[in-house]
């Protein structure tokens, strides 16, 4: 049973952020014990057969993902695996904890079906989600960590802070994610040029090989790139992936861009998500697989609002879909619709 529309207009009487904590807090409490997962999970069990997706060396047990900056401190993985993701990618997660920006920093644009945010990686730092890690039960979702570079670090240094995340989180994950496309953390986005990004994604693979004996296994490690690059960034940025030897790219985060957006928040800074950033992170996909020609597999993240969006993703090349804000607006049934649309016979 839907019960989302009920909740929807009570939780969009909170304060974004308040209501994103209600959300959490459920999901703490539903994945604490067998009994709620196995409800959650009866709930939203797909009324199809899902198809297992095998990329990176890791086998999913569907196409749909959650997005990076829901679960930023690694609290609710079984909760959110209850709903039916495939793939949930906690963090972003930073070497030391941060606070983010000051409050308001999440905006729900209702009549764009949007939201922009700019939490700036408020997370408790690497050493407590490695805790939280550790004491998850874990059941078939595959967990991917997202990691980024803490704000006081400079960029001359910022392959640094990656490194320690690839070392502290290797055994914990299934998969990491270099996120250098975040638009709330300042000058993080100049890491997407080509020289720095080869540079950084070379000593982050470096360390996951030297670990990889001792982890007796290959952690994939994928980079995530944003929507706003030009043609010839997002062709630098992509050849840095390759060069760099990563296993995978995620396209896209957030957009700074505003077309079209009408609602009264538009002038907030941040990264918009949700509908609005449904063509261009999809062009960018399109462009990502086209160059790549075959060399990464790419993930599909922005503007997934509908199970036709995922399907779209997956027709244009994407080997998984992650979303984010959809949820927000739809709640957690758009998840089980897309895996079911994207479980179809005819896609394999
Ligand atoms: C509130 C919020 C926080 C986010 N935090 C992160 C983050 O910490 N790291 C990251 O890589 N992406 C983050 N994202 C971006 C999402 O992972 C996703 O790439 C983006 O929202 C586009 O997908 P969507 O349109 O389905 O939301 C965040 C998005 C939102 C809405």
């Amino acid at each position: 049973m839907n019960l989302y529309p009920v909740i929807k207009p009570l939780l969009f009487q909170l304060q974004p952020e308040q209501a994103h904590g209600a959300t959490v807090a459920a999901l703490r409490l539903a994945g604490c014990s067998r009994l709620t997962c196995w409800c959650l999970q009866r709930c939203f069990a797909p009324r199809v057969v899902p198809r297992p997706v095998h990329a990176f060396g890791l086998t999913f047990p569907n196409a749909i993902g959650l997005a990076a900056g829901y679960d930023k401190n690694a609290e609710v993985v079984p909760g959110l695996a209850g709903l039916g993701f495939g793939h949930i990618e906690v963090g972003t997660v930073t070497p030391l904890a941060q606070p983010g920006n000051p409050q308001p920093r999440l905006f729900r644009l209702v009549e764009d079906r949007a939201v922009i945010n700019r939490m700036g990686f408020n997370n408790p730092g690497g050493a407590l989600v490695a805790e939280n890690l550790v004491r998850m039960k874990r059941g078939r979702v595959v967990i991917g960590v997202n990691i980024g570079k803490n704000k006081l670090t400079p960029n001359e240094r910022a392959a640094e802070d990656y490194v320690t995340l690839v070392r502290q989180m290797a055994p914990l994950a299934d998969y990491l994610v270099i996120n250098v496309s975040s638009p709330n953390t300042p000058g993080l986005r100049a890491l997407q040029s080509e020289t720095v990004l080869r540079e950084i994604l070379i000593a982050a693979v470096a360390e996951r090989n030297d670990r990889a004996h001792d982890l007796q296994k290959m952690l994939p490690i994928l980079v995530k790139l944003s929507p706003d690059m030009p043609a010839e960034g997002l062709a630098g940025a992509l050849q840095a992936a390759v060069d760099g030897k990563v296993d995978g790219v995620i396209v896209t985060n957030t957009t700074l861009a505003r077309e079209g957006i009408t609602s009264r928040y538009q002038e907030e800074s941040g990264g918009l998500s949700g509908a609005p950033l449904r063509e261009r992170s999809l062009a960018v996909l399109k462009e990502a697989v086209t160059i790549l020609n075959g060399e990464l597999p790419v993930v599909a993240s922005g503007g997934v609002m509908t199970a036709e969006d995922a399907r779209a993703r997956l027709d244009a090349g994407a080997v998984l879909v992650q979303l984010y804000t959809g949820l927000v607006f739809l709640g957690p049934g758009l998840v089980r619709e897309c895996v079911e649309r994207t479980a179809r016979e005819d896609l394999y």
